[in-house]
């Protein structure tokens, strides 16, 4: 797929085939991530894929927002080191990945995870040092529905030349 096509047409996937997404797809995935830029080229982030049904439904319960990813074939969990740029570092690879994903014909959707009171809870359940900061859990798989684009701010009223 074209990358303005990608990003055109990427949305948040919240419902998926019953239909398991394989594990060269989901290498994939990750090395989109990886790819990333990062501040200082730190590359500070981890990834921990999750197929298994138990786990899935033990992290989807404790989101506040992110019950859907018990019934994702797969899940995967973005960590980044406490590094200065952690955060943004985290989420320009968390970007890739979905776009990535969205090239490759999966839908995924981003589930909040810095910030979040459950994150320590996350890093503990999956084995993840402390000084990791919880990024996002990126539910993916065949999309079922076909929700079209959510509405977008239109480019006239974002884009600003030369001041304010
Ligand atoms: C930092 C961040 C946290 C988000 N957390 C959640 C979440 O916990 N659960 C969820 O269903 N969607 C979550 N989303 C997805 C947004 O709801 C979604 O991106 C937004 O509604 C725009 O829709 P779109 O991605 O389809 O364009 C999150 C997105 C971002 C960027």
């Amino acid at each position: 797929m074209d990358l303005f096509d990608a990003i055109n047409t990427r949305t948040c996937v919240r419902k998926y085939q019953d239909r398991s997404v394989p594990k060269d797809v989901l290498e994939k995935l990750v090395d989109a991530g990886r790819r990333a830029p990062s501040a200082h080229n730190k590359q500070p982030w981890e990834f921990v894929i999750i197929t298994n049904d138990e786990t899935k439904s033990n992290i989807a319960a404790l989101t506040d927002y992110g019950q859907f990813i018990q019934n994702a074939p797969a899940c995967i969990v973005v960590f980044c080191e406490d590094t200065k740029y952690y955060l943004e570092d985290g989420c320009a690879t968390v970007e890739n990945i979905l776009l990535a994903a969205t090239g490759l014909g999966l839908g995924a959707c981003w589930v909040a995870g810095d910030k979040k009171g459950y994150a320590q809870n996350v890093n503990i359940m999956l084995k993840v040092p402390d000084r990791y900061k919880l990024i996002a859990l990126i539910p993916v798989g065949y999309r079922l529905d076909r929700q079209g684009a959510k509405n977008k701010r239109p480019l006239e009223q974002v884009i600003h030349w030369e001041k304010f």
